[in-house]
């Protein structure tokens, strides 16, 4: 196996140039890093920032790979709906992949890339984040040693601030000091057709991947849902009752309506047949309370945001053969099913959807 991993950055915005290339910059195990937007302006101003030669900057992938065959790895951190093409031509070019979330808009999609990826013996990780806090890496222990026994229920809720990002307000999202290179485009979050959807894609994507991963063997079976966009053209506030393959119950709520300063939840709380466990990703508080008296608490801190840990995790992908920890087939698979058939239902005015209908 090679020394250093060579990376392409498909997608070279607002949360590549923020989060994954400074990420690949530091990371010692890294040698090549490779540029691809189909906007040529945003490749070429991340190498400007970041001192990457403006030959190793692309329009897409194929080129990329042809011109650098010794390319290990792709991060896709494109606009939403290019997440299923980009993604396949990645693995069509024989690339492991970084996934940013939502996998991507359908199921069918999302089941694609899987088969596609066992085919090819190519791995997924999904770029989710939260997991990665000591307090959600406890609960998932706990949960997994059998503490909270069977799980019945789960109620998961995320709050945040993402309402200008939604109503096609990038610049109001801006950080003090300005975006780190190129921001989002007015439509990234808010235009349908690029979006793919509203908070749903955007944010409850973290909490119901947080969800599966907590709860081992479970995936949605049926969905009703009820969204408002608020004065967006996608969803803002969203209310979900899932029923599990399990018989698990859960609720999935969401508010992107939040001011800046409060810091939100993305809050997952699993009800077992011998306690329960409550995890908070923004406020890193940690709750159990079992049937036989056992209490745990960890109060609200800031747990901080593990942005440079997905990068990591890949290399390790790359050189060390390492097994993702939120595999595609599984953290990213099963939450677009969840998103996929609660849109379907809240166009329905809230009938019941069936994951099984997603693939008819
Ligand atoms: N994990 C997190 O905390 C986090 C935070 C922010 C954003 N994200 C995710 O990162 C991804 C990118 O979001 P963003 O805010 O950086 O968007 P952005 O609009 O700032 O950047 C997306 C880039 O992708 C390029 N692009 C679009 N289609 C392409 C294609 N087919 N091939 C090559 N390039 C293409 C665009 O030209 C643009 O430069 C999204 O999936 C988003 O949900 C994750």
């Amino acid at each position: 196996m090679a020394d250093k991993a060579s990376i392409a950055v498909v997608g070279t915005g607002w949360w590549a140039t923020t989060a994954h290339i400074p990420a690949l910059i530091e990371h010692p195990r890294v040698g090549k890093i490779i540029l691809v937007d189909q906007n040529p302006e945003a490749a070429r101003a991340a190498a400007v920032k970041y001192e990457i030669p403006l030959a190793h900057c692309y329009t897409t992938i194929s080129e990329a790979k042809a011109a650098h065959p010794d390319l290990q790895g792709a991060i896709i951190a494109t606009t939403h709906h290019a997440h299923y093409p980009a993604a396949k031509e990645a693995l069509d070019a024989g690339l492991h992949l970084l996934l940013e979330k939502p996998m991507t808009i359908y199921a069918r999609e999302a089941k694609a890339l899987v088969d596609l990826a066992a085919a090819r013996d190519l791995k997924i990780l999904m770029g989710y984040t939260f997991p990665y806090l000591p307090t959600v890496a406890q609960a998932k222990h706990y949960i997994d040693d059998g503490l909270i026994g069977e799980i019945e229920y789960v109620a998961c809720s995320m709050s945040s601030v993402t309402y200008d990002l939604l109503l096609g307000h990038p610049e109001r999202f801006e950080p003090a000091g300005g975006y780190a290179v190129t921001g989002p485009t007015r439509e990234t979050y808010s235009e349908p057709r690029v979006a793919g959807g509203g908070q749903g894609v955007l944010q409850i994507t973290h909490l119901a991947a947080m969800m599966f991963h907590l709860s081992p063997g479970m995936r949605a079976e049926t969905v009703t849902a009820f969204m408002n966009n608020l004065k967006a053209k996608v969803d803002v506030i969203d209310a979900m009752a899932v029923k599990m393959n399990t018989g698990a119950l859960a609720t999935v709520g969401s508010s992107g309506n939040l001011r800046p300063g409060d810091p939100g939840s993305v809050e997952v709380h699993l009800h077992g047949n011998r306690g329960r466990i409550l995890v908070d990703g923004f406020t890193g508080e940690f709750f159990m309370h079992l049937h036989d008296g056992r209490q745990e608490h960890v109060p609200r801190h800031s747990p901080g945001y593990p942005a440079a840990t997905p990068v990591d995790k890949f290399v390790s992908i790359l050189l060390d053969g390492a097994i993702p920890l939120f595999p595609g087939a599984v953290d990213g698979l099963f939450t677009v099913e969840l998103l996929e058939a609660a849109a379907r239902s809240a166009a329905l005015n809230g009938m019941p959807v069936q994951i099984a209908d997603l693939y008819a």
